[in-house]
């Protein structure tokens, strides 16, 4: 079974939201697969996801069930693909990764969309909610490329 762990800063906004969406979907479509998500920082260890993000979440069927928690080493090796929601994570996943032969292969989300042309999953903490939807728009797209790519 393939695996997937999306990471972004705090493990509270973006990557639980990746992890409901990529969820949802293969669920949909009958894919079996072992999926998660993590934080840079354990800034926000324990703690559910941020209550704006599951509330729009919520709007679109999703569920957001996830504890926040951070990257850990064995990370590297239990998953087949790391994926950050935006560039400095993946530069921190890239500095954390263990130097002998980890099997993750580690990647932006973005890449994956096939709709939006986006550099990255932007940080929705400190704006407004119509950062939350397009969040949930980015991963909605990004997530069916990723299921396409597996
Ligand atoms: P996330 O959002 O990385 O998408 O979970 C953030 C959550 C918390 C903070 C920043 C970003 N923070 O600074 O506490």
């Amino acid at each position: 079974m393939k695996s997937v762990l999306f990471v972004c800063l705090g493990n509270i906004c973006r990557s639980p939201s990746a992890e409901a969406v990529f969820r949802k979907m293969a669920e949909d479509r009958s894919c079996s697969l072992h999926i998660d998500s993590a934080g840079i920082t354990a800034y926000h260890a324990g703690e559910s996801a941020d209550s704006r993000m599951m509330s729009c979440a919520s709007e679109r069927g999703y569920e957001l069930t996830s504890v926040s928690r951070p990257v850990v080493s064995s990370d590297f090796y239990e998953f087949d693909y790391i994926i950050g929601m935006d560039s400095s994570n993946v530069v921190a996943l890239e500095d954390m990764a263990p130097a002998s032969s980890s099997k993750a292969t580690i990647s932006l989300m973005t890449d994956y969309c096939t709709r939006f042309n986006a550099s990255c999953v932007p940080d929705p903490y400190y704006g407004g909610v119509d950062g939350f939807e397009l969040v949930l728009d980015l991963l909605e797209d990004a997530c069916d490329g990723l299921l396409q790519t597996l």
